[in-house]
């Protein structure tokens, strides 16, 4: 088979040509390792990644990680990558012994144990079947309001600033902390980057159980009662597109299904609990096979699964684009089939409208062109069948993919973007008169539609220039009065030009016109240059009545007034601090998923490698009792 190397030849000499500069510059650290053995398998781990890896980490593709930060991520994690990962494809003509003698070169060390984490003594008792204190899931509740009722929080506008760290807890083997936490009756569950779900206590942090899901758990959990169990159940999606299902007393496997019908089918948005079922949302990282020339470029469909929460067996299947890829009996200049209709994948989680029966999910790009009449579209489905009731496209004409990046590369469609995805949830919002469904894009437009029109447009404002990471990115926040708009704005590529406008916008939910808008302000000062310190504002967000949390891609973590939008309260997370096992957390940005409420805690994941955010691996939990052991650590820095 042809590599991506010998492909990239053909494409750009230019560009091949500096990619051997590069890697000629990085062989001479592959000679002072200092035994045979160990020159031995760098030798051999320099020709794996000159062959396999080396066309897109060595600085080409603004959004994988560059090679020399492979050497932070540790060897289980890179391995974790190309067998479970987005690198399954890339990893795909390697045998199981290449895979770790590239994970161990890149890492520089051998395959390590993982280091341990600080058990609890005390073994967990019986859990509370409710806690009205808890955000389910995601969105917090089923219309994705992502608000936390302020006398529950215990937050208010005369405490936020008493509100300190109490600790923080360093995910193992991760570079990037993204699975939003749920706490339930004292205790916080989370998924991580290695694919192991914590069940950690809210007071001291130490972990009452852990559950290894395999694949990395991106999403939030969900947690729910089933009829036959006394326990609540925790629900989450891996990367390979599994569910489980496990007992919350002691992470014990309930059920585990399969939902993907892609080879290339992944889960990133929470899945949601509704009612005796499971609602999965699928993507893909197709998007990043898309890159290898020798592909047949592209067949996968976002989609929803619906399975039966008692028992994992699928209820229905329903894709965003109605018809299975064919053939388009054109190929590409390698001589790769083209397929499609393809792409539209959904890393939202779904609202539910119990009223009316259905649900709504945002959709991404289409990955082929023509794009799918239903990409960058919201789209209704009945909650019972899956049969689709209306789709509303957004932004017709997105297509694009991984391939694109690499130069003139051969499964770029002609349209090559601009990859305007409608990533946030969508927020299902009740006025006095009537409902809105409230829908924030990556290009900065913010939309309300009507539920009962076939989302016909009732009002539009465009809030933010839009680019790679939005424009609105993972998740707008409502509370009664207003509709809370995080902008990103990055400037992390050059591809987005015009003036913009980072930080929290509060909007009119009935309108659209804005209230207030508060700019993020950079605080990158100190902080790694490479990759970027940005000021956007990608995270998703968490209000109160009275406040609004929100993080931004420099590690700062922000309260504000909801009313004048003035900061009331902050912090950095950037940096190292001590995990409760001794160990160090490292802070990064904050990026992806939100700030969690619950009864005078703030909850927040700080570090993210993708994409030029900085990376991380702490889980930080803030109290209005901090810790006076860390506020001392905190403040000799
Ligand atoms: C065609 C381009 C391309 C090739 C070839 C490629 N990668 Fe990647 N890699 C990427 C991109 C893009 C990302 C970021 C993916 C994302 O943002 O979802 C990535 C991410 C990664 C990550 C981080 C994964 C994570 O979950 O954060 C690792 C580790 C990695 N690649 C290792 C490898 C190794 C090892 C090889 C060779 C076997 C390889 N890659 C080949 C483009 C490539």
């Amino acid at each position: 088979m042809t590599t991506v190397i010998d492909m990239m030849c053909r494409i750009s000499p230019i560009l091949a040509a500096v990619v051997f500069m590069q890697l000629a510059n990085a062989a001479p650290s592959s000679t002072v390792m200092p035994s045979d053995t160990v020159i031995e398998a760098s030798v051999d781990g320099l020709g794996l990644y000159q062959a396999h890896c080396a066309a897109c980490h060595d600085g080409q593709v603004p959004r994988a990680p560059h090679m020399i930060t492979f050497s932070t991520i540790g060897a289980d994690t890179i391995l974790n990558a190309m067998n479970n990962g987005v690198m399954r494809a890339q990893a795909s003509a390697l045998s199981a012994t290449e895979r770790e003698v590239l994970a161990s070169f890149l890492a520089g060390e051998a395959m390590a144990p993982p280091k341990p984490i600080l058990a609890c003594a005390d073994p967990l008792g019986a859990l509370a079947n409710s806690d009205a204190a808890a955000m389910q899931g995601w969105g917090g509740n089923a219309a994705n309001h992502r608000h936390s009722d302020g006398t529950l929080a215990g937050l208010d506008r005369n405490n936020v600033d008493q509100l300190g760290l109490k600790w923080v807890f360093a995910y193992p083997g991760a570079l990037r902390a993204r699975s939003q936490p749920l706490v339930h009756d004292g205790v916080v569950f989370v998924g991580s980057q290695s694919g192991t779900i914590y069940a950690l206590d809210l007071d001291s942090g130490c972990a009452h159980w852990t559950y290894s899901a395999g694949a990395e758990v991106r999403s939030s959990l969900s947690l729910g009662q089933l009829p036959d169990r006394d326990d609540p159940v925790l629900y989450m999606g891996d990367f390979s597109a599994i569910v489980h299902a496990i007992d919350a007393s002691d992470g014990s496997l309930v059920w585990r299904a399969s939902v993907g019908d892609h080879t290339d089918a992944t889960i990133t948005g929470s899945p949601k609990l509704h009612d005796g079922a499971l609602y999965v949302p699928l993507s893909s990282s197709e998007w990043a096979t898309a890159a290898d020339p020798g592909y047949a470029c592209c067949t996968f469909r976002g989609g929803v699964v619906s399975v039966d929460a008692a028992s994992g067996e699928l209820n229905w299947r329903t894709h965003v684009i109605d018809e299975p890829a064919v053939e388009t009996g054109e190929t590409n200049p390698f001589g790769a089939d083209r397929k499609g209709p393809a792409g539209a994948p959904v890393w939202n989680s779904p609202t539910i409208d119990a009223e009316r029966g259905v649900l709504y999910v945002g959709t991404g790009e289409g990955y082929t062109s023509p794009a799918a009449d239903t990409s960058d579209a919201v789209l209704a489905f009945s909650l019972a069948t899956g049969e689709r009731q209306w789709a509303k496209q957004l932004l017709g004409g997105d297509a694009w993919n991984m391939a694109c990046f690499i130069g003139e590369a051969a499964n770029c469609p002609e349209e090559d973007g601009p990859d305007l995805d409608i990533g946030a949830s969508t927020v299902l919002w009740s006025g006095a008169a009537r409902d809105y469904l409230l829908v924030g894009q990556k290009s900065g437009d913010v939309y309300a539609l009507d539920p009962d029109k076939g989302g016909a447009i009732v009002w539009h404002n465009k809030v933010g220039r839009g680019g790679f990471l939005g424009g609105v990115h993972w998740g707008m926040s409502a509370n009664g009065d207003s509709l809370f708009v995080p902008i990103a704005d990055t400037t992390i590529t050059g591809r987005f030009t015009g003036p913009i406008s980072p930080g929290i916008h509060a909007l009119d939910p009935t309108s659209g016109e804005v209230r207030w808008y508060t700019p993020s302000v950079a605080d990158c000062d100190g902080k790694s240059p490479i990759p970027v310190c940005d000021q956007g504002m990608s995270a998703a967000i968490t209000s109160t009545d009275q406040l609004v949390f929100a993080g931004s891609l420099d590690g700062n973590l922000n309260a504000y007034d909801s009313l004048s939008g003035e900061v009331v309260w902050s912090f950095d997370t950037f940096g190292e601090f001590e995990s409760v096992s001794g160990d160090t957390a490292l802070g990064g940005s904050i990026e992806s998923d939100g700030p969690v409420l619950y009864k005078g805690h703030v909850l927040v994941n700080s570090g993210y490698q993708f994409g030029a955010r900085m990376p991380g691996n702490a889980l930080m939990v803030f109290s209005l009792q901090p810790s006076a052991d860390l506020a001392q650590s905190v403040a000799d820095e």
